[in-house]
C-alpha cells in the first residue's frame, strides 16, 4: 500500500517550483493590497491552496479582502470590486457572481479570485455564505497535521478517479473541504476509505460538539456538519447516487487496491463499426441542444437534469419503456439520451377496463374517446377493448415534447433549446468523436470505470 500511495502522490502532489511560485503571487497580491488606500483590514489566503491540500496543476487561489462587519453590504461590494480591479490593473480580469459580485482574473497562469467578506467572530454569524471561508481555513490550518496534507490529496484523488469529486450541480459530490473534514475526523486516507466501506444508507458526521440533534435537519445520504457553522451541511450536493458510488468504490478498492480507481482504467474507445453494431442490438433517441451561454453553467447543470427527467417522465406517460437514460455536454453541444426498450409501439393497444359486473364504471370507460379497434369485451371478469394508440412513434413523441418546452422553459435553457432537434440513432453515429466518443463508450460498457 505505501508504495501505491507514493507512487500517486508523486503524481499529485504540486512541485517545490510550483508551489514557490503560487506563495510569491500570494505575497506580491497581499504587498500590492496592503498598500492600497481604502476600508480593508487585510488579506487572507483561503482555499486548499492555503492549506497545502490542493492537486498539482490546481492554479485557483481564493484571495479575501476583509472588512470590518459595520460596513454596510453596498460597501463592502463596492470596496471589494474596487480593490479587486487594482489587483488586476494590466491583466485580464472578469466581473463573477456567487452572494455578492467580485472580480476573478488571471495572473501569470494563476485563476486568482479577490473576494470581499467580513470579519466576524464565527462562521455561524456570517452574513454572506462566502464569510465562512476564512473560518474554514483557520480552523483547518489549526486542526489538520501536516501529514494529513497527503491524505487528503490522495482521497481527492481517488474522489476524481471514481467520478465523484466536486460540489458543483455537474458532479453532486463532495467539495474539497468535505473532503478534508473527512480525513481530519477519520484520521488518515485508509481510515476514511475504510469507514465509507461501511457507511449505510445514512451517516451523520459531527466533529465538533453540536447543540442539537441534527440527524433529522438535513434530507441527504451523509450529513458532515460543518465545523464552522453547525446549521450547514458540507455534503449537501451529494446525491444518493454518487454517495452510494464512494462506498462500493472504497469497498472494491479495499479488496483489490490499484492505481485505477484515481485515474481510471484506461479506456479503449469503441470503433465506430463496434458502436454501429452495439447500435443495430439497442433502440436509442436522442434530443440535441445547445449548452446556453446565458446563465451560470453551474444553474444549467441543474436545469439539464431536471429537463433529462422530464422529458423521459413524458415518454413514459405515452408507453414507452425507457431503460437508461444519459446526460452529455461539454458545455457546447448536449445530448439527452434515452435507451428504450422498443422506438415504436404497436398500433393496437390492449385497454384493461373495470369489473364487468360494475354498470356505471362500464359506462364511463366505454364513453371515453378513443377508436376502437376490437371489443369491449369480457376478460376473466374484467372489461377488455383493444383501441388504436394515437401515438406510436418515440421520435414523434419526443418532438411534440421539445417544440412544446421550447416556449415554456426557463430563462438558459429555453435559449438552449432554440435550434434543440431530436436526433434518429443514425444521428448518433456522426457524433461519435472526441469526448462524447468517450462518454458513450462508457455508457455502452455499462460499468463504472473502476471495474
Ligand atoms: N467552499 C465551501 N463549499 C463549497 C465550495 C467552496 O465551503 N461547496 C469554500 C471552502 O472554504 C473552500 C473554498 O470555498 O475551501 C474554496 O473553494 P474551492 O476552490 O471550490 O475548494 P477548495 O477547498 O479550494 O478545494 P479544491 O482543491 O477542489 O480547489
Ligand atoms: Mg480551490
Amino acid at each position: 500500500m505505501k508504495a501505491l500511495y507514493s507512487r500517486i502522490l508523486k503524481k499529485i502532489t504540486p512541485s517545490k517550483k510550483e508551489l514557490v511560485e503560487e506563495k510569491k503571487l500570494v505575497d506580491l497580491i497581499r504587498k500590492n493590497v496592503n498598500k492600497m488606500e481604502g476600508k480593508h483590514s487585510h488579506l487572507e489566503w483561503c482555499g486548499s491552496s492555503a492549506r497545502g491540500t490542493h492537486l498539482t496543476g490546481d492554479k485557483d487561489l481564493d484571495l479575501f479582502v476583509m472588512f470590518d462587519k459595520n460596513l454596510s453590504a453596498h460597501e463592502l461590494e463596492e470596496e471589494g470590486l474596487r480593490i479587486g480591479k487594482e489587483v488586476f490593473k494590466g491583466h485580464k480580469w472578469e466581473t463573477a457572481y456567487s452572494q455578492h459580485p467580485y472580480i476573478r482574473g488571471e495572473i501569470n497562469g494563476f485563476e486568482v479570485e479577490i473576494v470581499p467578506g467580513y470579519v466576524v467572530s464565527s462562521g455561524a454569524e456570517k452574513q454572506s455564505a462566502v464569510d465562512r471561508t476564512p473560518f474554514h481555513n483557520k480552523y483547518l490550518l489549526k486542526r489538520m497535521k501536516v501529514s494529513q496534507r497527503q491524505e487528503t490529496r490522495l482521497l481527492k484523488q481517488f474522489l476524481k478517479g471514481i467520478g465523484a469529486y466536486g460540489a458543483d450541480l455537474k458532479n453532486q459530490a463532495l467539495p474539497g473541504y468535505g473532503v478534508e473534514l473527512l480525513v481530519l475526523y477519520y484520521g488518515s486516507f485508509d481510515k476514511t476509505i475504510k469507514a465509507i466501506s461501511k457507511w449505510k444508507e445514512k451517516t451523520v458526521i459531527k466533529i465538533e460538539k453540536v447543540k442539537r440533534d441534527v440527524s433529522e435537519d438535513f434530507i441527504a445520504p451523509l450529513v458532515l456538519i460543518d465545523s464552522v457553522d453547525e446549521n450547514r451541511n458540507v455534503a449537501s450536493a451529494l446525491s444518493v447516487e454518487q454517495y452510494n458510488k464512494m462506498i462500493l468504490a472504497a469497498q472494491k478498492f479495499l479488496k483489490n487496491p490499484s492505481e485505477k480507481f484515481f485515474f481510471g482504467n484506461k479506456l479503449d474507445e469503441w470503433s465506430v463499426e463496434k458502436v454501429k453494431e452495439a447500435l443495430s442490438k439497442r433502440e436509442f433517441i436522442v434530443i440535441e441542444a445547445d449548452f446556453p451561454t446565458n446563465i451560470l453553467p453551474d444553474l444549467v447543470w441543474g436545469q439539464l437534469r431536471r429537463y433529462l427527467r422530464k422529458a423521459a417522465t413524458h415518454m413514459e406517460e405515452n408507453d414507452f419503456i425507457i431503460k437508461r437514460s444519459a446526460l452529455w455536454s461539454d458545455e457546447k453541444k448536449i445530448f439527452f439520451m434515452y435507451e428504450l426498450n422498443a422506438l415504436t409501439l404497436p398500433k393496437v393497444q390492449k385497454v384493461l377496463g373495470p369489473p364487468a359486473t360494475d354498470a356505471e364504471n362500464v359506462k364511463k370507460f366505454l364513453a371515453r374517446k378513443r377508436k376502437i379497434i376490437s371489443g369491449p369485451r369480457e376478460e376473466n371478469g374484467r372489461i377488455v377493448i383493444e383501441a388504436e394508440r394515437e401515438k406510436t412513434s418515440a421520435a414523434l413523441v419526443l418532438r411534440e415534447f421539445v417544440e412544446e418546452t421550447k416556449k415554456n422553459e426557463k430563462k438558459g435553457l429555453k435559449e438552449g433549446l432554440a435550434h434543440a432537434k431530436v436526433l434518429p440513432e443514425s444521428e448518433i453515429l456522426k457524433h461519435y468523436k472526441g469526448t462524447f466518443a468517450e462518454h458513450f463508450t462508457k455508457y455502452l460498457e455499462g460499468k463504472e470505470i473502476f471495474e
